[in-house]
């Protein structure tokens, strides 16, 4: 089953697809999650991404696309994948198109851009085994720390108010077009993300298949 996720920055792509992974025994591929591992690491490859990320800008492709397709050759891919946060560009897919990784679903978690901006200052993430929160929605059952590993919990660098702004209007530049190219694919499949996450993840499991 190899599936990537669709959706505006903080349309819930990362919890869904950590549900998805868990239940379908396939490894969970988020370029943001392994580009900010670089950074806390203090890679070269963080470095770099830590100057665009910080803008609400994409990473250029140079630092992105090898680092995928790479990944996706590793023996654990071998039954699926779900990728989150990739392909965000049309030049992306193209070129996992080209890497001949024939995909079976495109999910697109649709929320509006007025419900994204409180799930990204609400958001809560941590420091140690980078688990997500939601202040609101998903709270951790001590505050400020980690249910999983005990670690504290921070905000993100780039959610801050002005950067989730900058952070939306790339979305709806250079990711959103995706939405018609996989239409046109064949494999676009569209889920209402402004449920909880248990129902989110209730119709995405109807789509892939008990
Ligand atoms: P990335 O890490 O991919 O960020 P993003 O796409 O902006 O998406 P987020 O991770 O912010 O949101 P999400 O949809 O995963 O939502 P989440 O589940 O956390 O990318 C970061 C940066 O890296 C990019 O800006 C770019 O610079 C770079 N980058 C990454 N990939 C790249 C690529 N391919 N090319 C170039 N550059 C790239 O949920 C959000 C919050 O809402 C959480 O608090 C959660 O608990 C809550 N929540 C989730 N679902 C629900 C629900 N149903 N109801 C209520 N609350 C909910
Ligand atoms: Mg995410
Ligand atoms: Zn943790």
């Amino acid at each position: 089953m190899k599936i990537i996720m669709l959706g505006a920055p903080g349309a819930g792509k990362g919890t869904q697809a950590k549900m998805i992974a868990n239940k379908y025994g396939i490894p969970h591929i988020s370029t943001g999650d392994i580009f900010r591992a670089n950074i806390k690491e203090g890679t070269e490859l963080g470095r770099k991404a830590k100057e665009y990320m910080d803008q609400g800008l994409l990473v250029p492709d140079e630092l992105t696309v090898d680092l995928v397709v790479d990944r996706l050759q590793k023996e654990d891919c071998a039954n699926g994948f779900i990728l989150d946060g990739f392909p965000r560009t049309i030049s992306q897919a193209e070129a996992l198109k080209n890497a001949n990784q024939t995909l079976d679903f495109a999910i697109d978690v649709d929320v509006p851009d007025e419900s994204i901006v409180s799930r990204m200052a609400g958001r809560r993430a941590c420091v140690g085994c980078g688990a997500t929160y939601h202040i609101k929605y998903n709270a951790p059952k001590t505050e400020g720390v980690c249910d999983v590993c005990g670690k504290e919990l921070i905000l993100r660098d780039d959610d801050k108010a002005e950067t989730v702004q900058k952070r939306l209007k790339v979305y709806h530049d250079q990711t959103q077009p995706l939405i018609d190219y996989y239409k046109e694919v064949g494999i676009l499949r569209t889920v209402d993300g402004t449920q909880n996450m248990d129902d989110v993840f209730a119709a995405i499991v109807t789509i892939l298949g008990a």
